[in-house]
């Protein structure tokens, strides 16, 4: 259940523009972590690089002390490592079952087996305290609660390591009490959290640990 993770000394440069300066930092199993930045400082670039929709320049990602080169999200996501989109990509015209097991269909034989993932979806609702039927189309829902069928679709898939990147940008203040208490919970199952924040006080709130960066670095 648990996920060690080591950054050392990771550059990463965008044509001739360097965006990471060999950024070194473990993010020990079960935490919650806040990474803060301002705009430009790299956040988003480095949470990329772990989560396999960006590779390094230069450097070692460590996952429970192996190196690993993620081709694409899937290898990273195998490893249990999942970033919560803030743009969703989900098929608004599906359910939340569907877009949970969309390319990942649970079967019977050679049938798409819908009861089994209905049945599955609902559990994971349930988890994230979610109260909408797993066939609720995707597109009656608000933001916050796309945002948690993200994170649900994210524990189906055996998340250990959930990123969140400025999440509670589009929330009220009643979802992002909500969003807290479900971190929280996550965290007493064991699960990682790096939270990407500018808000100071938000993230003093809700972490074990913050992590500074600016301009490409680690500014602790
Ligand atoms: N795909 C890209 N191509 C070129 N430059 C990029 C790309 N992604 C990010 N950058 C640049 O890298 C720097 C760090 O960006 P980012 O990681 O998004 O920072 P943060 O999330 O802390 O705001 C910025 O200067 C940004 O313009
Ligand atoms: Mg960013």
């Amino acid at each position: 259940m648990s996920l060690a993770i080591r950054f050392d000394d990771i550059r990463k440069d965008f044509g001739p523009v360097r965006v990471l300066h060999g950024v070194s930092f473990d993010l020990a199993p079960g935490r919650i972590y806040g990474l803060l930045g301002e705009n430009g400082a790299g956040k988003s670039t480095l949470m990329k690089i772990l989560a396999g929709y960006e590779t390094a320049t230069s450097g070692t990602l460590l996952v429970d002390g192996n190196a690993q080169t993620f081709a694409g999200s899937r290898d990273a996501e195998a490893q249990g490592i999942v970033l919560i989109h803030q743009e969703f990509n989900f098929a608004e015209h599906l359910t939340i079952a569907q877009n949970m097991y969309l390319g990942h269909e649970k079967r019977r034989g050679w049938f798409v087996d819908d009861a089994a993932m209905r049945a599955d979806a609902a559990r994971y609702l349930a988890q994230v305290g979610l109260e909408k039927a797993p066939d609720t189309k995707v597109r009656e829902l608000i933001v916050a609660e796309k945002q948690m069928v993200e994170i649900a679709k994210a524990l189906s898939r055996r998340a250990r390591l959930l990123i969140m990147d400025e999440p509670t940008a589009t929330l009220t203040p009643a979802e992002t009490e909500r969003l807290f208490a479900l971190m929280a919970k996550l965290k007493a199952d064991g699960v990682t959290i790096v939270y990407i924040s500018h808000k100071l006080d938000e993230v003093e709130r809700i972490t074990d640990e913050v992590i500074v960066m600016r301009d490409g670095r680690l500014a602790r």
